[in-house]
């Protein structure tokens, strides 16, 4: 990396007055202005044919002007060395390299400041943009940020909870608000572009990634693709608050073989298609106008380089007509890190040669400008393979609106971080939040119950954030909760704020379970009370990047678990703050009640309250399985059901408060036919004692499968209803026979001929079963 531009701290310190440390920016004035909150009836557009004039444009393009289309790099290459826009340098790249995208925020590449509000951030945006329309080919930029859980890099634009807690609402109108607002908050900062959503699947749970995707359901993850698509999207076309959608990662990338991220993931191709694809397929059917192709090999083939996955099964199966970005410096990763290609010139020729990519990110150097105009110019790659790339492009920053008005709407500064946007992130959570277990109804608290409040999760508002939190992977200890300046509520907070008066807390211990307080004085306070609740979970990722050797969580926070039991008699309550499902080691046995809130986001401490003191009925499920035991860390739903499936929580547990049955399910016909479906009925009753949100779901698992062991259970529908306590409602689904055919080894298409159980949330008291014949004749 020759004339890379990337500056560490230490050389900024060196160079510079400036010792790289940065400073709060003001992230909110004394009110946000409400706005219009348009719903998800909104149309959706996709990307579609290339229009005249912008055929024209990429005709009267130079080869390097089209190259610089191409090319995507990071904002950390415009940074001065006293940490503000280095205009010299944004010149360099526009002049020379014709530079036709951005992504990211200077707060995480040695920007001034560590958390750019909307105001100072599309200030940095609209002045480079000034730039690309004086220089260069003088073609607006389109501006790429990762908004991933609202747009979470604009400075106090509200945090939503992370992929798994919305995909655990089973309700996806919840990832529909959150792309709705991180559309609207990205533009506020001058962007355009999210990439977003995430929707990999989260099959092995060691993955540091897990808690960024929908959970490990095909059918859970594509109706929360399509919905967040249309929240991100809406009418792109016409509507400036809204962004291009980015799918990714485009594919396989949820199941390294090892739990690390990027390692190698062995999914046979059929299985590939069966799990993997269909959330993609959702989203390309609603319209997502942008993919990003996944890090590193699948069966040891890279990705980046693949015809089969970047050209045949995207572009020419799937029908994705939209414009398709590398991951992070991939086309380099593959000499320099997969050994996938002799050296970055052979990656890239290779890279345009067999696939689709149209743009790469190569973030942080010049390599991949280089390279593919001297591929031109010595006819190795033709012309014409970069003209479809950048009519792609240019199609996709008209139909952002960026041809006619490339700057930021500083109106839509005033909206971010709105008590409306607050409100509905709240309201996620309180979907989201998952009760796991609740003997004697342990919960919920009574108010005028003593408890004693413990751990390392409770009073920290980073920990409930994880990473895409300010930061790539969260806030570091050294900026601590400060980074937010008040914004958010920790789960005390959010305890005074129903109470009336602060919670008695104890650490205990930290995050790495070292102890804080001594265990005298935990025994003590926990013997004084009637119940305690005791916060666990992860820590940010900022320090390792997510990266463990194992699920346990560290000894000292489930030892605090087993001294307050062994000391003490009273009820335990665990509530778990975490990205991914950690190990419990006997947690679950032990404690009276466990509650998991996954990464809710910085607003998520009341919402948990409300949970814990009954203000609001619990209503979340699992999105994914919770091992019991490290060599369950890759178990999911659909495994094969002849292989023990003994989770300490299976796939859709969840309980409420209230006491829900249900009657048996009624089926529409005996038999299922090709080309017919049946329809399944469900009569749900709340027996009280409090209204309840009940998500309804069905699964099927077919009794056997000649050849191919039939999976567990696949969940099919799901519908979140509300009950009033007395109320009965009925709910329906429909099965077609063409849902419940599979994919073979000869990727094709096969139906089984034998009878299918339709179950009504198994693993739950109220579980309950049919059985229809499949049919594999015409009906
Ligand atoms: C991640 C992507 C992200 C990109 C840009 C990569 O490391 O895998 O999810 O969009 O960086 O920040
Ligand atoms: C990493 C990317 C990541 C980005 C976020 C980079 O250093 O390589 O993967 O998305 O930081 O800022």
């Amino acid at each position: 990396m020759a004339a890379s531009h990337i500056r560490d701290v230490a050389a900024l310190a060196d160079k510079c007055a400036w010792n790289g440390v940065q400073e709060y920016d003001l992230i909110r004035g004394d009110f946000a202005a409400p706005y219009d909150y348009s719903n998800y009836t909104t149309p959706v557009v996709g990307p579609d044919s290339i229009d005249h004039d912008v055929l024209r444009m990429v005709r009267r393009m130079s080869i390097e002007e089209k190259v610089g289309q191409m090319t995507q790099i990071e904002v950390g290459q415009l940074i001065d060395c006293d940490g503000y826009l280095n205009v010299t340098a944004a010149e360099y790249w526009i002049d020379k390299w014709k530079v036709g995208s951005i992504l990211e925020t200077p707060g995480n590449h040695n920007g001034r400041y560590n958390w750019y509000s909307a105001a100072r951030f599309s200030e940095f945006t609209d002045s480079v943009q000034k730039i690309a329309l004086e220089r260069g080919s003088k073609v607006p930029l389109i501006w790429g940020l990762d908004s991933v859980r609202g747009a979470q890099y604009v400075g106090g634009a509200v945090i939503f909870p992370a992929g798994i807690a919305t995909a655990a609402t089973f309700n996806p109108e919840y990832a529909y608000d959150a792309g709705r607002v991180a559309a609207k908050d990205s533009r506020a900062a001058g962007t355009h572009w999210a990439f977003a959503p995430i929707m990999d699947l989260s099959v092995n749970k060691l993955w540091s990634r897990v808690y960024e995707n929908f959970g490990e359901d095909p059918f859970l993850s594509s109706e929360m693709a399509k919905m967040s698509v249309a929240g991100y999207q809406g009418d792109y076309k016409n509507d400036r608050t809204r962004v291009a959608a980015c799918m990714k990662h485009f594919i396989g990338y949820g199941y390294p073989f090892d739990g690390k991220d990027r390692s190698n993931r062995h999914i046979a191709a059929h299985e590939l298609l069966e799990y993997y694809v269909p959330p993609f397929k959702a989203a390309i059917d609603a319209g997502v106008a942008t993919a990003m192709e996944s890090y590193g090999v699948i069966n040891g083939e890279a990705v980046m380089l693949s015809h089969y996955y970047l050209q045949k099964l995207l572009r020419e199966q799937l029908g994705f007509k939209g414009m398709l970005v590398s991951d992070w410096g991939e086309i380099n990763s593959q000499a320099q890190t997969y050994f996938t290609a002799k050296d970055i010139r052979q990656a890239t020729q290779v890279a345009l040669q067999r696939t689709s990519v149209d743009m790469s990110m190569v973030a942080d150097d010049q390599s991949f400008g280089e390279n593919t105009i001297d591929l031109i110019k010595r006819g190795v790659i033709s012309e014409r393979r970069l003209d479809q790339s950048v009519a792609r492009i240019l199609q996709l920053k008209k139909d952002l609106g960026l041809l006619k008005q490339p700057f930021a709407d500083p109106k839509l500064a005033a909206t971010v971080g709105s008590d409306q946007d607050i409100e509905t992130a709240r309201n996620a959570v309180r979907e989201s939040v998952t009760l796991l277990k609740n003997s004697n109804n342990t919960l919920p608290l009574g108010l005028y119950e003593k408890v004693i409040f413990l751990g390392p999760t409770l009073n920290s508002t980073r920990y409930m954030g994880g990473g895409w939190n300010v930061h790539w992977q969260g806030p570091s200890d050294n900026e601590g909760d400060s980074v937010y300046q008040g914004f958010g509520d920790t789960i005390l907070q959010g305890i005074e704020s129903i109470t009336g008066a602060a919670p008695a807390y104890l650490p205990g211990v930290d995050i790495e379970g070292a102890q804080l307080t001594s265990v005298d004085d935990i025994v003590a306070a926990a013997k004084s009370a009637d119940k305690i609740v005791i916060g666990l979970g992860e820590h940010t990722y900022a320090e390792n990047e997510g990266n463990i050797d194992s699920l346990a969580l560290p000894w000292g926070q489930l030892d605090l678990v087993y001294t307050v039991a062994k000391r003490t008699n009273k009820p335990i309550v665990v509530v778990l703050v975490e990205g991914r499902p950690r190990g419990l080691g006997d947690v679950p046995k032990i404690a009276d009640a466990v509650v998991n809130a996954y990464l809710p986001g910085a607003y998520g401490g009341l919402p948990i309250a409300e949970v814990l003191y009954g203000k609001v009925n619990p209503s979340g499920r699992l999105p994914i399985t919770y091992p019991a035991s490290e060599a369950q860390a890759s178990d999911t739903i659909w495994q094969a059901s002849y292989s023990a499936y003994n989770p300490q929580w299976a796939f859709g547990y969840g309980l409420g408060y209230s006491d829900i049955t249900y009657s048996n399910v009624t089926l529409s016909a005996d038999a299922l036919f090709v080309g017919a479906s049946i329809t399944a009925t469900v009569t749900v009753t709340n027996n009280g004692p409090y209204p309840q949100k009940e998500p309804v779901m069905m699964f099927t698992h077919q009794q056997y499968r000649l050849g191919y062991a039939p999976e567990l259970f696949r969940l099919r529908g799901f519908r979140k209803v509300s009950l009033a306590v007395g109320e009965s409602k009925e709910v329906s689904f429909t099965l077609t026979a063409e849902e419940l055919a599979f994919w073979d080894r000869d990727l094709k298409r096969r139906i089984e001929p034998a009878p299918v159980n339709i179950a009504i949330n198994p693993f739950t008291a109220a579980d309950v079963v049919a059985t229809v014949n499949l049919q594999d004749v015409d009906a």
